[in-house]
């Protein structure tokens, strides 16, 4: 029984309780107390209000500030940052609206009148948009700066191999279209290998088929289409005038960008499968050794019957500069830019006072081969020699070949050694088969006339370039006869190139 009341007791006091804590409240309205504390709230809330207003006026500020400084410092930001500025120019009309716009977004509804606190900060705000409408004019520069960092090209791939533009030089061939299909097809990275073609002349047909390869190649054209000077009794050689120009313009436009390497192709050239490998393999045999200049794609002496077609691996060193599609590095160009010549500058780039005893590396089978017959080089001369020059159709892995043996010390020592190791045989002998052992044998030269002949009855190109015959190293011309190894050679106690081999 008294348990029961006890618990009796104890349900009233939770009802009671219960009853207080729910249902007071709602009475609390009436007490004058809280309608204090009531009006207490909301003009703390009011003051918080008014702060949130500083704050955000505070923010617009730093977001004005913060667009400013990017608008004018961050290229990347740049069409953005243009979009936007074309948008408020274009409502400039109604800028004092726009302003108004914004700056009442500012205005603590509450006061009408802005604290000095207050006003100060909103014309700071005004100033800096006023700046902002203002700055189409520095924008130009601005974006102009962009635009230009947008351009600026990348020299070096992440994986630090350089990246390597290939040069063309075109004219007003339309078949440019030949060897831009063979420069797209055999190139192994769009990235590393970017295809420049430099158009002189002008040629809207020429141009037009330039332009179809979009995206693959990039057109630069010859901006000075001016007639170009050329002395009265050197009329007929314009055209060497022009390309002298041409090349000087496209080059140093190229090496502008900043590149370490071009390979320079003219628009008549098919290239090999391993085109590309072949200047990759070779590019930093530029860089260790002073002595080489050029890394060419061509031989001379390429024709199928005096190449040894196992050996598409094999490479030489030349004191013969081949050009047609060669490689340079950019501080041989800053060396040859400011001296090159108004002509013939493929004569004058072989002058001793040009070459300075440099050499090239070429192939023993050409990673080149010209198709074109119509142009400034003569037509008889494709006909009778160009034509027959065998382009690679192997694919060499050059980058994976140790190829220092082409570094000076090392070839001077095998190769010039071994050289005057083999045998001397006459031509009769040779021609006659009348040789009986095997390997490499020698034929000497030791006039000009004797060279003359010689390379005449084997087949070999006959000219000599500031004195140096074609592919010759320290005056070794290196070709094969009836699948022997022949080099035509000059004494062991040679002294140099005469100039007036020429
Ligand atoms: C750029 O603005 C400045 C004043 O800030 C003015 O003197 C100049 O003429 C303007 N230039 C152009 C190209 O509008
Ligand atoms: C290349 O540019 C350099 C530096 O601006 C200049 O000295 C040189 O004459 C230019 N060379 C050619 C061939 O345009
Ligand atoms: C590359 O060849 C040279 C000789 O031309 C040799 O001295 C060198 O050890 C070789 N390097 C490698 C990594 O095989």
């Amino acid at each position: 029984m008294r348990s029961r009341k006890i618990l009796m007791i104890a349900g009233f006091l939770v009802t009671w309780t219960f009853v207080i804590f729910y249902f007071m409240p709602k009475t609390n309205g009436e007490f004058p107390l809280l309608k204090n504390r009531r009006q207490h709230t909301v003009e703390k809330l009011e003051q918080n209000a008014r702060e949130e207003y500083h704050k955000t006026d505070k923010l617009m500020i730093n977001l004005l500030g913060i667009l400013q400084s990017k608008y004018l410092n961050e290229p990347p930001e740049a069409e953005e940052q243009e979009a936007k500025e074309s948008h408020i120019a274009s409502n400039s009309n109604n800028n004092n609206n726009q302003q108004q716009t914004i700056l009442s977004l500012q205005e603590p509804p509450a006061n009408d009148k802005l604290l000095p606190d207050e006003q100060r900060q909103q014309e700071d705000l005004q100033q800096l948009q006023q700046e902002v409408l203002e700055t189409p004019n520095e924008t130009e520069a601005t974006q102009q700066r962009m635009t230009e960092a947008a351009t600026t090209v990348i020299t070096r791939l992440g994986n630090n191999q350089p990246v390597i533009p290939v040069l063309v030089f075109a004219c007003n061939r339309v078949s440019i279209s030949k060897c831009l299909d063979n420069l797209i097809k055999y190139r192994p990275s769009a990235e590393q290998f970017p295809i420049i073609v430099s158009q002189d002349c002008g040629d809207e047909a020429t141009r037009n088929v330039i332009l179809s390869y979009d995206k693959e190649v990039k057109l630069i054209e010859q901006p000075d289409q001016s007639d170009i000077f050329v002395p009265p009794k050197e009329k007929k050689f314009k055209g060497y005038y022009k390309i002298a120009r041409h090349y000087g313009w496209a080059l140093n436009h190229t090496f502008s960008k900043g590149y370490e390497f071009v390979i320079i192709v003219e628009d008549d050239l098919n290239v090999a499968p391993d085109f590309y490998e072949y200047f990759l393999g070779t590019h930093q045999l530029l860089k260790q050794d002073s002595s080489l200049w050029c890394v060419s794609a061509w031989n001379d002496n390429g024709k199928a019957n005096l190449i040894d077609t196992s050996h598409p691996e094999l490479l030489y060193r030349t004191d013969f500069f081949p050009g047609l599609g060669w490689m340079l590095t950019r501080e041989l160009w800053q060396e040859l830019s400011v001296k090159w010549p108004k002509s013939f500058w493929d004569d004058w780039i072989r002058h001793p006072e040009q070459r300075k005893n440099r050499v090239c590396i070429r192939p023993e089978i050409s990673r080149t081969q010209t198709f074109g017959k119509v142009g400034v080089s003569n037509g008889l001369f494709f006909d009778k020699y160009l034509r027959y020059i065998k382009l690679s159709e192997e694919f060499v892995p050059f980058t994976k070949m140790n190829l220092s043996y082409l570094l000076k010390d090392n070839y001077d020592r095998t190769f010039l050694k071994e050289v005057y190791t083999y045998p001397v045989v006459t031509y009769d002998e040779l021609r006659r088969n009348l040789i009986t052992r095997d390997g490499p044998v020698r034929i000497q030269y030791n006039s000009r006339d004797v060279y003359k002949r010689t390379t005449k009855m084997l087949g070999l190109m006959d000219d000599f370039k500031s004195g140096v015959p074609r592919t010759a190293y320290h005056g070794i011309v290196s070709f094969v006869h009836n699948k022997r190894r022949v080099y035509l050679a000059p004494n062991v106690n040679w002294k140099g190139y005469d100039l007036s081999w020429s």
